[in-house]
Formats: C-alpha cells, structure tokens, sequence
C-alpha cells in the first residue's frame, strides 16, 4: 500500500527502509499541539471565506480537540507510516470525522504548515526559558545584594588584579545573562511573522484571508514572499546563535563555581543537593551541576553549527534538508531551559566565605594600582608611578609581604612622598570603596545596581 496521503502518483509502496529514513515522526510529534493551532486556525478561515461550510469546520474543530485531548493524554497512536506529525493528526482526523478532514488540507501545503509549527513552538519555548532567565536574574540580584560588601580579589589573566566585591562580581553575570534575555525577546519578535498561506511555495488560488489566521495565531504579521516564509530556517538559526551565547555565559559562570569550591579556592560552598560524591574518594564533594552546563555547552554550540551547515547553499524554497531543523532546534529549547532552571535554583544558595575571599585578596599586591593612584595624587607621572610602585611590589615578593605589610619607612625608600596616610589607601576596603561611580565595584554601586536592575525587571 502506498501512503494514503500522498501515495496518487505512485505504483509501489515506499520501501520500508526509507519509510523509516525520511519519517520525522518521532521527533517532530512534539510540535502537535502547535499543529492543531495552526490547524484550527486554518479550518476557522476557510469557513470564514466560504471555502468549507461550517459542518465542516464544526467537525474539524472538534476532532481537533478530540485529538489534542489524546495525544495529551498519551493515547494517540503514532504512526511512522504517516510520516510526520502533520499527516499523523490529518489521517487521524479524517478516522474521527471522515471526509470533511480530507478538506482540511485545502489551500496549504506541509511546507507552510511546518513553517507555522516551528515558529509557534519556538516562541513558546522562548516564553518558558525566559522565564527560567528571569527567575535566574532575581537570584543573581539576592546573591549580589546579600554580598554587596563582600571582598574577594578581582582577576586579570586568573592572576590577583585589583580587589572587588563579590556582589559586583555577581552583577557582572547579571548583565550576561540580560542581554541574553534582550537577545531572546529580540528573535521571537523577528519570528513572530506568520508564514501560512504561503501553501507549498507560490501561494494558493483559494480566497484565504491570511490576516484572520494571523490574528487567531497571535503573530504580529503575515509574512511578505510565500518562497523566503516556507523555506527560510534564519529564526531557528537565530535561536540557536542566541542559546549558544546564553550556554557561553553559563559556562563562564560554571567554571568559576568549579574553581571556586574547589579546596584551594574554598571561596564558595554548594549547597550538598547541587553536588555528587565520589564512588572511591569518600572525601570528595563534586560540583556537577555547573560541571555539566559547563559541558552542555559544547552541544548547543554543535547544534547552531548544525543549523547553519543545514541551510548553507540551500536553493529555494522549501527542501527535504529542512526536516534536519527540529532536533538540534529542539534540544537547544532543552539544554537551555534545563540550564538556566538548574542555575536559577543554584546560584541563590551558593554560600559564600566571605573569610576566604578577603584572605586571598590580601595575597597578590591587589592593591598595587591604589598605591600607583596615591603616588599620581601626590604629583608623579602615571608611568613613572607605575615604576615606583613595581619596584616596591619585587621587594614585597622577596620579603614574602603584601604591600600593607611594609612599614612607612620601607616605602619611602622608593617614593619619599609617601605618607602615614597611604595605610589607608592599601586597605582592601579603601580600595573597593574609591571606585564609587556608575559600574564600578564600590558596594555603595554594587547596591545601586541591584535597584536599578530590579526596578528594571519589574517594569
Ligand atoms: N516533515 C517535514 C519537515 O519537517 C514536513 C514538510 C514536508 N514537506 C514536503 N514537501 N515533503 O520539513
């Protein structure tokens, strides 16, 4: 038996292996619900513009919900037969109600049909990663303000910089992860254009009214080329450049927790339930929450690549190659719901040791450029400053003492200008505290930040 759908033309059936090698119904059976949508949005125009008589679409819309009711609750037989989801639910229609869901099909094709599909689904996977996001974003901000005076050394190159406090160092994460949400809002708005009607590439002869199927779909717009709206993958693409940037910044975050609870960081602690132990090292305490986002990324990245590799050359308008869209696409919507899900949980319960930290910014002559600052407020170059001050730093490392360590008449043998005063200056706190302008780590800033963020969030 050829397939009933399609199988017109043909004089053997398809051979099983390729039944088997072009169906798409074991994955693509996730969009189903956005298929009856798109279905109903469509039966509901046709009987609008007279094409069905409203028997028809009354049957339609109720199979419709008879399906939607089975395959929520798991009863729907899939058929590899049938190819894809979209035959499954239209052959399963036509079971229920019978020749009326054979005129379901009039005046689209699959092409623009899954075009419809895909955007519907991902603009509802970008509400619900979105909102992982933001409930991420409230974390970060309770972490921040909670160690808004906190003192942990700055790193450039993972050697001792300057130090800052650990609520500017989580604010800097939540501007990571803004812009991802800006990135995310931006691609469902260039998505959310509706490409039904556009039938199987050149647009269909029946009367539809494509503004009635975008109203009842939500979409802001009807796309403008029936050729570019069925064939075009751009906004999966662009999802996927969003994630894997998402997934980046996840993984930057990852890999300082890692080396943070490490023992000789010992900065942060995660809590046990975000942690695994070892089978043989009864002492180990292992991050794998952030280990495995940190490794997750690596897919993510793979499945832009996939993307892209997918549509590069591809001749207008739709091609069988775009049935390869869903699976990277769908697990991107995975990966990074799940991330951001685990990281929202997280990062609001890292404890953090504050102790630690403020010992490990003492180490390192953090406070270096200060002196530097305080040598410029007294007169000298910059550069010549800069000088003054790595020789005082060699005679600190051959000592094996900090800057602060060093007594008054120690630092006047390099610059005869420092003062009693300069104690102040090489204090971890005055550090933090004299870069107290917008973005900077001073905790009064830190603060700021945090209401301005919420007040953002918020609006
Ligand atoms: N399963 C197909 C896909 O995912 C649906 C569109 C099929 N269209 C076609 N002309 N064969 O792309």
């Amino acid at each position: 038996m050829s397939n009933k759908l399609w199988g017109g033309r043909f004089t053997e059936s398809t051979d099983e292996f390729v039944q088997t090698f072009t169906a798409s119904v074991s994955f693509d059976q996730r969009m189903a619900q956005q298929d009856i949508d798109c279905s109903r949005a469509h039966a509901s125009m046709l009987g609008s513009v007279g094409v069905l008589d409203e028997k028809d679409v009354s049957d339609i819309l109720k199979g419709l919900d008879q399906i939607s009711a089975e395959i929520k609750e798991g009863r729907f037989e899939w058929s590899v037969a049938l190819e894809d989801v979209h035959m499954n639910i239209e052959a399963r229609l036509t079971d229920l109600i019978g020749d009326a869901g054979k005129r379901l099909h009039t005046g689209r094709s699959r092409n623009d049909q899954v075009a419809t599909d895909i955007r519907l689904y991902v603009r509802d996977a970008i509400a619900l990663i979105s909102a992982q996001a933001r409930r991420l974003q409230l974390g970060m901000l309770e972490l921040a303000e909670r160690h808004a005076e906190v003192i942990m050394p700055g790193f450039t190159h993972l050697q001792t910089a300057q130090p800052v406090t650990f609520g500017h160092h989580v604010m800097a994460w939540y501007e990571m992860i803004s812009r991802d949400v800006d990135r995310l809002q931006d691609c469902a708005k260039r998505l959310n254009v509706m490409p039904l009607g556009s039938a199987a590439l050149a647009g269909t002869p029946y009367p539809i009214d494509r503004a009635h199927t975008c109203a009842s779909l939500g979409f802001d717009s009807i796309s403008a080329n029936s050729l570019d709206a069925v064939s075009d993958r751009d906004f999966a693409i662009e999802f996927c450049a969003t994630g894997a940037i998402v997934m980046t910044h996840l993984s930057r975050m990852s890999e300082e927790l890692v080396l943070w609870s490490s023992a000789q960081f010992n900065f942060i602690e995660l809590p046990d339930r975000f942690c695994t132990g070892s089978s043989i090292m009864p002492q180990k305490k292992n991050p794998d929450v952030p280990e495995l986002v940190r490794g997750k990324t690596g897919r993510v990245n793979g499945h832009l690549v996939s993307l892209l590799t997918l549509m590069k050359s591809q001749p207008l308008a739709y091609n069988k190659d775009n049935q390869e869209d869903k699976e990277p696409l769908f697990d991107t919507v995975d990966t990074l719901h799940d991330c951001l899900c685990a990281f929202a949980d997280m990062v609001p319960a890292i404890q953090v040791n504050a102790q630690f930290m403020y010992q490990a910014a003492l180490k390192g002559f953090a406070t270096a450029t200060d002196l530097a600052d305080y040598l410029v407020g007294r007169g000298l170059p910059f550069r010549e400053a800069h000088e003054v001050v790595g020789n005082a730093v060699r005679y600190g490392v051959e000592q094996g003492r900090d800057l602060s360590e060093l007594s008054l008449d120690e630092l006047k043998k390099f610059n005869s200008s420092i003062e009693e005063d300069v104690f102040q200056v090489l204090t971890l706190e005055g550090s933090v505290a004299s870069r107290n302008h917008i973005g900077g780590t001073a905790p009064a800033q830190v603060r700021a930040a945090v209401q301005t963020a919420r007040a953002q969030l918020s609006s």
